[in-house]
């Protein structure tokens, strides 16, 4: 039997390389596959690659029957900044693309269907954890239904992306997992277009070759800066977990999924020293008002994901940055 990735970017590559490597056959659906990128994460001969949009229901459900799939891992979606520039289009496809999923799933009878969520959909709640001393939030934190609700319509997608594909396991059969991703960082060949990986590579990149480290953007660093990160290699190795993951095990089947600790930017730039020793971090005076005092008082719990899933990171921020860097060096070139 196979697994068809819906979407084969950063996540989606990383999921069929970690398929490959352990015997099983990824398919990877995805509109405008990046050739390029795939070269530098697998072997791109040694998967299926079906050129696809996912919001034709047709086209996935005979990528579905055409291979023998019988799980699913739903990686596409437009992502924050996606839907703010283009919030109709992105909208639809965050939303559709998940229900042309489940529904593709439940006409074939595909098991089980793992869904990308993001821990940004606890953002209304933080807003009203301002000032407060660190919390820790689990995934059945209590969300106020008005004044906590996600106040950007990406986070909007993804929860009721959730709420839809929990809906379809308990009226339909379909059996729904759903993970909440920290920001997601790593290689990457082509524009990023998460928040998280651009924050990142204003380190990284830079300092992958030496060059000094500048933090310039005010909302990279003051709004988006720091926080709760993601692996993308961790990403992929909880989303199989979750896609092999023995019916009886699962009592939740909404998991948080994060480094299982949050880095203040303070401390990201104390990392980006130790990995990155030839390149001074410099900030503008800017971001260094912004980030005066800056803390973060948020910390997605992973328990469930530990318990459930088995789920326990190999990459911390320090061994994030060295691995990422390692991939810069080989395939980005100064
Ligand atoms: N990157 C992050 O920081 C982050 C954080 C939390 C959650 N997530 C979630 O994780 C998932 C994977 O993120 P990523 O960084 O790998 O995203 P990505 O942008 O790298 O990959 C998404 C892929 O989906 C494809 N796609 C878009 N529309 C399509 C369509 N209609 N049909 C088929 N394919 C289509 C794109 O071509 C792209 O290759 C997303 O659902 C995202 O919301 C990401």
């Amino acid at each position: 039997m196979a697994v068809l990735i819906v979407g084969a970017g950063m996540v989606g590559s990383q999921a069929a390389r970690q398929l490959l490597d352990r015997g099983e056959t990824p398919i990877l659906f995805d509109l405008a596959p990046n050739l390029p990128h795939l070269a530098t994460v697998l072997d791109p001969g040694a998967v299926k690659i079906v050129r696809g949009d996912m919001l034709e229901l047709a086209e996935l459900i005979a990528a579905i029957q055409d291979n023998g799939v019988d799980r699913i891992i739903h990686t596409a979606s437009f992502l924050y900044e996606g839907v703010l520039r283009r919030p109709y289009a992105g909208t639809k496809l965050n939303l559709m693309g998940t229900l042309n999923v489940v529904e593709a799933a439940r006409q074939t009878g595909v098991g089980r269907v793992v869904f990308c969520s993001a821990g940004f959909i606890y953002h209304g709640v933080w807003e009203g954890m301002a000032g407060q001393p660190e919390q820790v939030v689990d995934e059945d934190t209590a969300m106020r239904l008005v004044s906590d609700r996600p106040r950007a319509l990406y986070a909007v997608t993804k929860l009721s992306s959730e709420y839809i594909g929990l809906s379809y396991g308990e009226q339909f059969g379909i059996d729904f997992i759903a993970l909440r991703y920290g920001g997601v960082f790593g290689p990457w060949k082509g524009p990023v277009s998460g928040v998280p990986g651009r924050f990142v590579d204003q380190f990284a990149r830079p300092g992958a070759f030496g060059r000094p480290i500048v933090l310039s953007d005010p909302f990279l660093n003051g709004v988006a800066g720091g926080g709760s990160f993601l692996y993308c290699k961790d990403a992929a190795k909880a989303t199989l977990l979750a896609a092999f993951a023995r019916p009886e095990d699962l009592k939740t089947r909404v998991y948080n999924i994060n480094m299982s600790r949050t880095y203040p930017i303070h401390e990201t730039i104390e990392i980006a020293g130790r990995v990155f020793p030839n390149s001074p971090v410099q900030l503008t005076p800017e971001v260094e008002a912004l980030l005066l005092g800056q803390r973060y008082q948020r910390m997605f719990d992973i328990t469930r994901a530990r318990q459930e899933l088995g789920y326990v990171p190999d990459y911390e921020l320090e061994r994030a940055f060295t691995d990422y860097a390692e991939w810069l060096r080989a395939y980005e070139g100064e």
